[in-house]
């Protein structure tokens, strides 16, 4: 979404950098990332596992583990520089109040010796200046957002299925009306019909609350309904981004029609399913080249060359569309190609 009246987006991040030091050498897990996501906006960042999204996600709220490294040329919300605040500052103005988190396996994250509201309510008052009945009112009225029964606050998580422990930890998220909230993997791990509940009430939330949200997934359909845009993400790089019609009308990069081949869509659903062989690269070394090169049934000797730079592909005037892969200029060849499955084979 294009920024109103110059105002800066919600969240404007510039070349992010992460390597874990590792006793078996360094993990380029993200490698020159770049993205901004407007206010009220829902961006989809899709790609296998392994691909760094998580590594994204807790550079962003500084939740990277000891001996993670991590650099970036510009982090902004709001305009305010991030990488500029102190730790303590950070914690205590930007985490949870502007950004929040639902972690990966969020239905494992509750403590089960507590009942489920009670932790709700003691976030809500280690970060909010709030009496306990107005933190208690404060989770019901969170529940019903939810939509969870507000009497199961008082209910242990392990009363709760996975698709219930889900919702609360998004209502803890929810708990203080930031403005972004970053969802890793929210379906995943669920059965089928609990995802396409959890997403049917994402959708519903969307509607309720102002926040944008940064939906994080390795299935690209399940963001195809609720995404305003979608950046792909490979090797630790983001590969294309666009709007949600265009990624998914006119593709460009090799890795998006891929991964539209590998998953059941809703718009056309009976199409074949078509795996890519292999699988994303460990990271190890920084890739020269484009990281896809290995797996891309498209690869020519110069992908190898240097990275591909992301370059504008959408139609002049129109919403922002970026790819980075050589072979652009074959998109229309490449796009025929990658629907027979047998261009896909290892
Ligand atoms: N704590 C860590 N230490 C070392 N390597 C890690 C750590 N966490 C993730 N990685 C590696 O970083 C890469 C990206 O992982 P991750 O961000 O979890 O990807 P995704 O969320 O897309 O599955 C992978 O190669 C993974 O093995
Ligand atoms: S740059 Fe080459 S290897 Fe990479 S996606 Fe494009 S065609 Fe495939
Ligand atoms: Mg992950």
């Amino acid at each position: 979404m294009a920024p109103r009246d110059g105002a800066p987006p919600l969240l404007e991040v510039r070349n992010l950098r992460v390597r874990y030091r590792t006793r078996r050498g360094a993990v380029h897990a993200v490698d020159g990332v770049s993205f901004a996501i407007g206010e009220g906006e829902v961006l989809g960042v899709a790609g296998e596992s392994g691909c760094g999204k998580s590594t994204l996600v807790r550079a962003l709220l500084r939740l990277l583990p000891p001996g993670a490294v991590m650099a970036a040329d510009k982090l902004a919300f709001r305009g305010r520089d991030l990488l500029a605040l102190p730790d303590r500052t950070f914690r205590r103005e930007v985490l949870w109040k502007q950004l929040a988190l639902v972690p990966q396996s969020a239905q494992n994250s509750l403590n089960p010796a507590y009942r489920v509201g009670d932790q709700i309510v003691e976030a809500l008052q280690a970060h909010a200046d709030m009496t306990g009945a107005q933190a208690r009112e404060r989770v019901a009225a969170l529940f019903d957002i939810v939509g969870l029964e507000p009497g199961l606050a008082r209910r242990f998580p392990h009363e709760f299925s996975g698709g219930m422990r889900q919702r609360a930890m998004i209502a803890m998220a929810l708990a203080l009306e930031p403005p972004l909230v970053i969802m890793d993997e929210p379906t995943t791990g669920l059965d089928v019909l609990v995802q396409e509940r959890i997403l049917r009430r994402i959708a519903e939330i969307r509607a309720r609350v102002k926040s944008s949200i940064l939906l994080i997934t390795h299935d690209i359909a399940v963001i195809a309904e609720m995404a305003d845009r979608i950046a792909v993400m490979y090797a630790g790089r983001i590969v294309e981004q666009g709007s949600t019609a265009a990624m998914f009308a006119a593709p460009f990069h090799p890795y998006t029609l891929g991964l539209q081949n590998a998953f059941p869509s809703i718009a056309k659903p009976g199409k074949e399913l078509i795996s890519i062989p292999g699988h994303p690269p460990a990271l190890a070394a920084p890739i020269g080249g484009c990281g896809f090169a290995a797996r891309c049934p498209f690869a020519q000797p110069r992908c190898g060359d240097a990275r591909p730079p992301e370059v504008a592909v959408g139609p002049p005037g129109g919403p922002a569309h970026d790819a980075a892969c050589v072979r652009l200029a074959d998109v229309a060849e490449i796009r025929r190609a990658a629907r027979e499955k047998s261009t896909w084979r290892s």
